[in-house]
């Protein structure tokens, strides 16, 4: 693997950004991942690293994952995953926050540490503190041979290749892909059925494809981005598995363009952010083909109601929004990884219409490896 890393070079490779280079890499890294880890006999995936046998992996009985930023964010995603593939109760957390209220260390909980550089410090004192207290933890990071993959007991590569922006794209999507296959993983040694791995397998095998469609769409995208680039703020919506696709959205925007956004679960519009709704305040709203789809576009009512502005991401136009960012379907489970290609690119245009410095945001580092 560390071949992999130094045969890839560092050069822009005719981007203007590194930002941009890493989005559009992402089906190749994507490739990566997947590459001989599946097994098509069984309809699972091999994933050596985990140092987790079958019985062991039976016994678990929670999945909490621990990350900072972005790595959070693929975190809550992956958590989605191992709760709907391995039905296994699972949530995500971000490390800074665990690390500091003297959690109950459970032996088995199966703890996962996320992260990019493997060097957050936030991300490594948590694990540390796992340790100390017998906890069993595996890491989820790009970055081989870093701090949190040499103290893990085990974990997975995500091999997404150097990453040089500061904020991450490429990584964060490869990170969700390899949480589908922990989770698959998990899930076939449980109660996944043979079937149900071959479906998830077909899907994880569309990816690349369908990502290097939506890459096609960004002349389109640039334009949106271009006339919403006068917003104040900005809103994202998504419900279940398009909420967190909401948070890194607008985590993006907010890193890159400095526009004030704010995610919210569209069920919870209702119960106060309705009140901030106007034209000025668009809302990007996460709408996938799936058994949410009712509810989401009563949501979109909501908002044109009040005369706000709406783009939504979908898998096909959305009538009450102004505009829609078509994407293509893959399994209800792993939409969240498309959904959150579009606004990757959304966020850079917004950021270059406005003369950002796009692969280094003021006041952020790529790795914040202090307290
Ligand atoms: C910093 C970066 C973020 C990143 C976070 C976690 O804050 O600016 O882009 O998501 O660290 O980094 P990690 O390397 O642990 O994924």
């Amino acid at each position: 693997t560390t071949v992999e890393w130094e045969a890839e070079s560092y050069d822009m490779g005719g981007h203007d950004t590194y930002m941009h280079k890493e989005i559009c890499e992402q089906p190749d890294a994507v490739d990566r991942v997947l590459r001989g880890r599946i097994d098509d006999r069984f309809n699972t995936v091999h994933l050596g690293g985990l140092n987790l046998d079958a019985r062991e992996a039976r016994g678990i009985r929670r999945v909490k994952i621990l990350g900072c930023g972005t790595s959070y964010h693929a975190g809550l995603i992956g958590a989605g995953l191992i709760e709907s593939l391995a039905r296994i109760p699972a949530d995500a957390e971000p490390a800074s926050e665990f690390r500091y209220r003297n959690p109950v260390v459970d032996p088995d909980t199966l703890y996962i540490a996320v992260s990019q550089s493997g060097e957050t410090y936030d991300v490594l004192a948590a694990v540390q503190e796992l340790k100390r207290k017998g906890g069993r933890v595996l890491g989820v990071v790009n970055v081989v041979g870093s701090a949190i993959a040499r103290e893990a007991d085990g974990g997975t590569y995500v091999h997404a290749g150097p990453e040089v922006c500061v904020v991450s794209t490429k990584c964060f999507t490869n990170t969700v892909v390899a949480f589908a296959l922990i989770a698959l993983h998990l899930g076939r040694i449980r109660d996944l059925s043979v079937s149900e791995g071959r479906r998830i397998i077909d899907g994880l095998r569309r990816l690349p494809a369908q990502i290097s469609e939506i890459l096609e769409s960004e002349g389109e995208i640039k334009k949106l981005a271009e006339e919403y680039a006068d917003a104040k703020s900005m809103m994202f919506i998504g419900r279940v598995r398009g909420y967190p696709v909401a948070l890194e959205a607008s985590l993006k925007l907010k890193e890159i363009s400095y526009i004030h956004a704010e995610a919210y679960p569209a069920s919870e519009l209702k119960h106060g952010p309705l009140a901030l709704i106007e034209p000025a305040l668009p809302t990007v709203a996460i709408v996938p083909d799936d058994e949410l789809l009712e509810k989401n576009r009563a949501a979109l009512e909501e908002i044109k109601a009040r005369s706000g502005r709406i783009l939504a991401v979908a898998h096909r136009e959305q009538e009450k929004a102004d505009h829609t960012i078509v994407v293509p379907k893959n399994e209800d489970e792993l939409d969240p990884i498309l959904m959150g290609i579009p606004l990757q690119l959304l966020a850079y245009h917004t950021a270059l219409s406005l003369g950002r410095d796009i692969d280094k945001p003021r006041n952020l580092a790529k790795s914040v490896t202090v307290e």
